[in-house]
């Protein structure tokens, strides 16, 4: 982490922290978590497969099917609980929130989003959270990919961040219901992460 973080403010209450992490870092952490929690590609309700891999740290995480979006305490796939969050990643989170003023950010869930050339995440909130009052700190690594948010409707004009290796973004109060997603990957090939983007989305699940 670097301590020389500029915030920038991409709408009242987003704000990007540009090289805020290190792909180097966390890249072990992630296939630590990948070996015994696989990525797999989830179904949403609609019986639509997601483009993004997914799979998730922490208490609690994030799953998709047939039956709707929810948190689960245990992976489906497995059936065991999901591997505990690693501290560093935890840390990481909490700094992040706390440089943009959302001090005792504690997640209880972290959902690891793998995307490949040509995946995408179409616009949604983030709501099947308890409660709102806590922010989200999203972090991205490897390949840049083109980040953009509309507000409390999916509809009208958005706006556009390229997200980089390193860059993190922590989103709450008047955003935290905003609308959000990722547009297709175009193919490139990071020094470190080679021809992925990870995201790994930090929250309060509980
Ligand atoms: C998400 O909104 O869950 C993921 C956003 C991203 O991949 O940057
Ligand atoms: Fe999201």
């Amino acid at each position: 982490m670097s301590l020389l973080i500029d915030p920038v403010q991409i709408t009242p209450g987003m704000w990007l922290l540009p090289s805020f992490a290190s792909s180097a870092q966390l890249l072990p952490e992630i296939d630590q978590i990948i070996s015994t929690a696989p990525l797999r590609q989830m179904q949403t309700q609609r019986g639509f497969t997601m483009s993004v891999a997914m799979t998730n740290c922490g208490e609690v995480g994030w799953t998709s099917d047939r039956r709707g979006y929810r948190y689960s305490e245990t992976d489906p796939e497995t059936g065991a609980k999901w591997p505990a969050m690693p501290v560093s990643l935890k840390n990481l989170a909490t700094d992040a929130a706390k440089t943009v003023g959302f001090d005792g950010f504690e997640p209880d869930a972290c959902l690891i989003n793998q995307y490949k050339p040509g995946a995408q995440m179409g616009a949604h909130q983030d709501r099947n959270e308890r409660s709102f009052e806590h922010p989200i700190v999203s972090v991205s690594l490897g390949i840049t990919a083109r980040f953009f948010v509309l507000g409390e409707e999916n509809r009208g004009p958005s706006k556009s961040v390229d997200l980089n290796d390193g860059d993190v973004i922590v989103f709450g109060g008047e955003a935290r219901r905003h609308f959000h997603g990722v547009r297709k990957l175009k193919a490139s090939t990071h020094p470190i992460v080679g021809d992925t983007r990870w995201n790994l989305t930090f929250r309060v699940a509980q």
